[in-house]
């Protein structure tokens, strides 16, 4: 079965055709990051605009590689994201789906980062190469992205329930707000990595002078996150250096906190659960402290990591989980669902 996949929940526009949720036939991703750097964050009319200006032509070049006769079914991300950007994705999916006369999938953007794992790239996507093949069930699965950090527990396909939630600040909206205010560019994940990255290589001294910031409920008795205190203590600790701060130092030890707190609530519950496989999604997936903190102390469990292309917002993890969770909806009826969220 080959579906369509349609993404554009934030400043994405992915087209996608996949195979049988996990061959990708073609991937195609345009983002208005560029507009956003100046500001240091997402401007959504903007966003909504440029996904206006590139989805048509996007989903004619994806037809132009898989044929209109050949795709089976249309999907879409309907939600969680800003609104004008789901109108567009929506929209266009549903009218596909209606003059296409093709049956369309309603997808949740979060589900559809999970399934990012689903899509066959290489074998380093898995981390544990031993255990090869997809993840097994029951699964934990860490969603980590600018607007989200979830864990959840994963039965079986179509059986997903929310374990715990950040409380305030996601983990990558702690990475962009860090970023932003150490002055480093947009978005902040990677702008973070690349300069904690030097402070590991350039200072020796790193043990001795280390900054404990706070790891907000790394003990608490739940799976919920809180990311906001963090943050408030970077700016703290950056006001009271009184301007000798060094960056990379900074970064370094944010994310070193932010890792810490994301491997230790994730293994916890993948012993309470005795969960088969981890599954790690979303945009923060990409962080390469991330995926070695896994791997050290999660030897032995198989851990999945979307490929890197895959972990950032596009079409082919929407078309995944579209196959694997098939929730067909009335093309005349779907709405946009802002706030969507687990149950
Ligand atoms: O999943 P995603 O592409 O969009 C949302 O659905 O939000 O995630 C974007 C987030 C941003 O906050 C970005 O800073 C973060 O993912 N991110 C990273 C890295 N690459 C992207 N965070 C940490 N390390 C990275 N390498
Ligand atoms: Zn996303």
């Amino acid at each position: 079965m080959n579906i369509l996949g349609i993404e554009s929940t934030c400043d994405e526009t992915g087209v996608a055709v996949v195979l049988d949720g996990r061959e990708v036939l073609v991937n195609l991703v345009s983002s208005s990051v560029n507009f956003h750097k100046k500001y240091g964050g997402v401007i959504p009319e903007v966003a909504a605009r440029e996904q206006l200006r590139v989805m048509i032509p996007l989903i004619a070049e994806a037809t132009r590689v898989v044929s209109r006769d050949k795709i089976d079914a249309i999907a879409v991300s309907f939600g969680p994201g800003l609104v004008g950007s789901l109108l567009v994705g929506v929209e266009t999916a549903k009218a596909l789906s209606y003059c296409w006369e093709k049956p369309l999938i309603a997808v949740n953007h979060l589900v559809g980062h999970i399934y990012a794992n689903w899509l066959i790239v290489d074998s380093s996507q898995l981390i544990d190469s031993k255990n090869g093949g997809k993840p097994k069930f029951p699964a934990v699965g860490l969603v980590v992205s600018g607007g989200h950090t979830d864990l959840i527990l994963i039965k079986g396909h179509r059986n997903f329930k929310l374990l715990g939630s950040t409380l305030d600040d996601a983990a990558g909206e702690a990475f962009d707000k860090v970023s932003r205010f150490l002055g480093l560019g947009y978005p902040g994940g990677p702008e973070i990595e690349r300069c904690a990255r030097k402070f590991r290589i350039s200072n020796l001294e790193f043990q001795i002078n280390r900054v404990d910031f706070p790891r907000p409920l790394i003990n608490a008795n739940n799976y919920d996150f809180s990311f906001s205190g963090l943050k408030t203590a970077v700016v703290n600790y950056v006001n009271r250096s009184s301007g000798l701060v060094n960056r990379e130092k900074i970064a370094y030890y944010f994310q070193e906190a932010v890792v810490d707190v994301l491997v230790t609530k994730t293994l916890a519950a993948s012993e309470k659960f005795a969960a088969e496989s981890i599954i790690v999604a979303g945009g923060v997936a990409a962080n390469n402290r991330l995926r070695d903190e896994f791997k050290k102390r999660g030897e032995g469990l198989k851990i999945f990591f979307p490929d890197k292309k895959f972990s950032v917002d596009n079409g082919a993890m929407i078309a995944a989980a579209a196959f694997f969770n098939q929730d067909f909806s009335n093309p005349l009826k779907l709405s946009a669902s802002p706030s969507l969220h687990f149950n």
